[in-house]
């Protein structure tokens, strides 16, 4: 695939086939990923590839935790956004309902689709990302670049992926269910796989402003 199609067709994926993805494509997807820019090189990533019974296990885990217990996420969850990013966040949420024909209402579906999160929309791999509790803000910048590579790379195989904060929410179980030191924080989890594409869910677009919204040019 081309690197600039690669970029323009990539999207989140909600729905997965149970179909493993071969150790082999994943090595090469992590290889690729091991390529990421980072401040002054420090790489500062950690990987953990959860799939099979393990994954199985910790969605249980997580799904409980989920129905029970405010989330205590290591990153803060955003308090409030600016009035254009408010807008555009709930719109994500409105269409996102609309496309599985769930009214806004409807709090039991709406329950269904949030706890959705905790079975990795079904993938057969989720990947978690961790960095060192040490590191600052600008690592974090670099761990995106890497998530961005990561997500790239599987698309370029046809391994396609969602990512999710909410799978973040509990990073204590995470730690100890993966034998991870509390030293490291919990940056993102990514659920990966090959999509179910007569999902309903995944006929969900999301809208993205064009060039002219978001940027000044100056000559
Ligand atoms: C940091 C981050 C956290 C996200 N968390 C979730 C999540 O918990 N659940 C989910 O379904 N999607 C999650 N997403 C996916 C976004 O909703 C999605 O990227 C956005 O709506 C744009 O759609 P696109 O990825 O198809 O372009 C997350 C994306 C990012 C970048």
């Amino acid at each position: 695939m081309e690197l600039l199609e690669g970029i323009e067709t990539r999207r989140s994926f909600r729905a997965f086939k149970p179909t493993p993805i071969p150790e082999e494509i994943m090595g090469k997807i992590l290889g690729a990923a091991s390529n990421s820019p980072s401040y002054t090189n420090t790489q500062p990533w950690e990987v953990a590839v959860v799939s099979g019974k393990k994954k199985e296990e910790l969605s249980r885990i997580l799904l409980d935790l989920a129905k029970s217990a405010p989330p205590s996420p290591d990153l803060p969850l955003p308090q409030a956004w600016p009035p254009e990013l408010e807008q555009r966040s709930r719109e994500h949420g409105a269409r996102r309902l609309k496309a599985l024909g769930v009214e806004r209402e409807d709090a039991e579906q709406r329950e269904k689709l949030r706890l959705m999160n905790y079975e990795f929309y079904g993938a057969p791999c989720v990947i978690f990302l961790f960095m060192d509790r040490t590191l600052g803000e600008w690592s974090i910048f670099d761990m995106g670049l890497f998530a961005q590579n990561l997500i790239l790379a599987a698309h370029s195989f046809g391994v396609e992926s969602c990512l999710q904060a909410s799978v973040t929410n509990y990073p204590d179980a995470v730690r100890e269910f993966l034998g991870i030191p509390e030293t490291k924080k919990l940056i993102i989890g990514i659920s990966m796989g090959y999509p179910d594409m007569e999902a309903r869910l995944n006929t969900y677009r999301a809208l993205k402003q064009k060039p002219e919204e978001f940027t000044k040019w100056y000559k």
